[in-house]
């Protein structure tokens, strides 16, 4: 069987965690990878092959991931449009609408996912618009590539700023919790190292729970809140702090922000 050519365009830090993602998944795909500046062939980062050229990504890839920065996106896809002719582009980018991409390259079929960093290990959340002219086909293709990288969800792309806000960006507030959390197990004087695994583990098979037991996160929450037991002290100090309210002023902060890229 052919191995299916999929060419990274912009090979940062979201690109080479799906890079990863898909080496580490059972498929066999070669991968093609570009930065800004052209790396020989010769520094190819492990299994990844860097080409030369834009161009040259495009027309050996079976599938483009495109990932530069949003504001990088209109100048790179316009450069090499006539490659693009034909060819399925799905674009990671925050802010920027499908619609947009395939104006830029006409005849190119684009899908628009926020996929996020834990896709590096296998257990990324990755969301994919449907747009207004839906192209079940290409959302079938994203699925088919990102579920081996974790979980997949559909929405409606005018929810993709919302998504940006929640997973796209998500993994950057899990990293304060765990951090804040193994800070608090200093403080009490539990070294750090097991502080951190203590805080992660604890936070990793909180959310295991809700996704596997399918239950309301406050169902499960009074399971382990004694009466007058020490859960529910901590529990008011939390509310105190409005952590509830804080994270839902957070989420929404980065999703207007991703918003208010667009208008730029
Ligand atoms: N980071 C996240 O957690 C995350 C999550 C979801 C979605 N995204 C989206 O992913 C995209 C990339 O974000 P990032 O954080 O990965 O940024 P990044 O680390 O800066 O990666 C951008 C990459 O694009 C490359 N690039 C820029 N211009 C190029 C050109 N003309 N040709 C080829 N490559 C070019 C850069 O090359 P150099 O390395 O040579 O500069 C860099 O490797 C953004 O649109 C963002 O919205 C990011």
């Amino acid at each position: 069987m052919k191995r299916r050519v999929i060419g990274i365009l912009g090979l940062g830090t979201m690109g080479g965690a799906i890079a990863d993602g898909l080496l580490g998944s059972t498929e066999p795909y070669h991968l093609l990878a570009t930065r800004r500046t052209a790396r020989p062939a010769a520094e190819s980062p492990g299994a990844i092959e860097y080409v030369a050229t834009n161009g040259e990504l495009a027309e050996r890839s079976d599938i483009i991931v495109l990932s530069v920065k949003p504001y990088q996106a209109e100048a790179v896809v316009g450069e090499i449009a006539p490659q693009l002719a034909g060819k399925m582009l799905i674009s990671i980018l925050a802010a920027i609408e499908a619609a947009d991409i395939a104006a830029w390259a006409p005849g190119c079929r684009v899908v628009r996912v926020m996929p996020n960093t834990p896709c590096l290990i296998g257990a990324g959340m990755t969301v994919i618009a449907r747009g207004l002219r839906p192209d079940p086909e290409g959302i079938a293709l994203a699925e088919e590539l990102f579920a081996p990288l974790g979980r997949t969800a559909v929405v409606d792309e005018a929810l993709m700023d919302a998504v940006t806000g929640l997973s796209g960006c998500g993994p950057a507030y899990v990293f304060l919790i765990v951090e804040a959390l193994s800070e608090a197990g200093v403080k009490l004087g539990i070294d750090r190292a097991t502080a951190t695994l203590l805080a992660a583990q604890t936070l990793m098979g909180g959310a295991r729970m809700v996704l596997e037991r399918g239950e309301h996160p406050a169902k499960l929450k009074d399971e382990v809140t004694t009466p007058a037991g020490c859960t529910v002290d901590a529990l008011m100090v939390l509310e105190d702090g409005r952590l509830r309210s804080t994270l839902i002023g957070a989420v929404v902060a980065a999703a207007e922000r991703s918003k208010s890229l667009r208008k730029r």
